[in-house]
C-alpha cells in the first residue's frame, strides 16, 4: 500500500493516477476526502483518506498499513514543520520506504531560495530507518498555467525573472520518477535533481505558447519588490513573500540555469519538452 500525499495536487494527482492505472494498491491523502479533486481511474481505484500535516492523528490513521509513503508538502515555511510531522507518523510506523518531493538547489545556498524550506525535511529523510528517495525538481512546467487567464484576456503576461533560464520540467516526469522510486528498490539513497531538456527563460516560454497557441503574447517585466508588495497586499505571509522574491531574483541572475540527465537515467527516455508540455494544454490557455 503506497500513501500518496499531496494527493489533490499538481504532481500527486499524476502520482495517483499512474500508481492506480498499474494496479498498485494506492492511498490518496487529502484534508477534504469529499469531492478530492482524482481522474476517474484514480476515484474508482484509490483509497481516500483524510490527512492533515497540522493534525498528527489524522497521520497516523493515514499511514497505518501503508508500506511506503510519497511525501509533497504544499509550498511555504510550514514545509518544515509537516515534513517532521509526517517523518514521525512514519518512523513510529515502521513504514519501509519515504520519497519526498523537495526542490532544486536545497542544501547549496539554500538560504537564497525556496530549497531552503525542504533542507531540515531531506536531513530528517536521510536519517530515519525508512529507504528513502529524494526528488529535486525544478521549475515546473505547469507553473505557466496562472498566465492562462492574462492570455486568455489578450494581456501581457508577468516576467519577475529577466533571461534568467531554467531547466522547466514536465510534472508528468516528476510524477513518473516518484512512481519508479515507489514501486523499484532501484533508486533506494538517491538524489535525484530533475530537469526538463533544456534551459528556458520567461521570454523562451512565451515564445514557445506564441508558436503553440498561434497567437500574439507581450510580455511586461516587474520589478521584484514590486512583485512582493503587490503579494503582502494579497493577503501572503511576508515571509512567504521574501522567499518567493529571493528565489526569483536567484532565477533572473541566471544562477538556476542547470540541466541534469536524472529524468533519463530513471525512466530511460528523453525527458518532455516544454513545447510538448504547452501542446498538451492548449486548451488551459483558450
Ligand atoms: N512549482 C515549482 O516549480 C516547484 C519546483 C520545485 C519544487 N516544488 C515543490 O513542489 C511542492 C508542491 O507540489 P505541487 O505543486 O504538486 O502541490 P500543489 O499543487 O500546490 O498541491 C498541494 C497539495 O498539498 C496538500 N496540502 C496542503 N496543505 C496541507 C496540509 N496542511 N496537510 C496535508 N496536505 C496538505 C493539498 O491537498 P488538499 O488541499 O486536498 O488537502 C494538495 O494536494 C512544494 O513542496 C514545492 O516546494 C515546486
Amino acid at each position: 500500500m503506497i500513501l500518496v500525499t499531496g494527493a489533490t495536487g499538481t504532481i500527486g494527482t499524476e502520482v495517483v493516477r499512474i500508481l492506480a492505472e498499474r494496479g498498485e494498491r494506492v492511498r490518496a491523502m487529502t484534508r477534504k476526502p469529499e469531492g478530492a479533486n482524482l481522474s476517474a481511474k484514480a476515484a474508482e481505484a484509490a483509497e481516500v483518506v483524510r490527512g492533515d500535516f497540522e493534525d498528527p492523528d489524522s497521520l497516523d490513521a493515514a499511514v497505518a498499513g501503508a508500506d511506503a509513503v510519497f511525501l509533497l508538502d504544499a509550498p511555504g515555511p510550514w514545509i518544515e514543520r509537516h515534513d517532521l510531522a509526517m517523518l514521525d507518523a512514519v518512523r513510529s510506523h515502521g513504514i519501509g520506504k519515504v520519497v519526498k518531493l523537495s526542490a532544486i538547489g536545497t542544501g547549496e545556498n539554500s538560504d537564497l531560495r525556496v530549497g531552503g524550506w525542504h533542507l531540515p525535511g531531506e536531513r530528517a529523510v536521510r536519517a530515519g530507518e525508512a529507504v528513502w528517495t529524494i526528488l529535486r525538481p525544478s521549475s515546473f512546467a505547469s507553473n505557466t498555467l496562472r498566465w492562462a487567464p492574462m492570455i486568455r484576456a489578450g494581456q501581457p503576461v508577468a516576467n519577475m525573472t529577466a533571461n534568467g533560464a531554467q531547466g522547466v520540467v514536465d510534472p508528468r516526469d516528476i510524477a513518473e520518477v516518484a512512481v519508479a522510486a515507489l514501486t523499484t528498490p532501484d533508486h533506494a539513497g538517491k538524489t535525484y535533481t530533475l530537469t526538463g531538456p533544456e534551459l528556458l527563460s520567461t521570454p523562451d516560454q512565451v515564445e514557445i505558447l506564441r508558436k503553440v497557441l498561434n497567437r500574439p503574447i507581450e510580455i511586461v517585466g516587474v520589478p521584484l519588490e514590486e512583485a512582493k508588495e503587490q503579494m503582502i497586499a494579497a493577503g501572503l505571509d511576508p515571509e512567504f513573500a521574501e522567499v518567493a522574491m529571493r528565489g526569483q531574483r536567484f532565477i533572473a541572475e541566471g544562477r538556476n540555469a542547470e540541466l541534469t540527465t536524472d529524468v533519463v537515467t530513471v525512466l530511460g527516455r528523453p525527458a518532455r519538452s516544454y513545447e510538448i508540455w504547452a501542446d498538451d494544454h492548449r486548451a488551459a490557455f483558450g
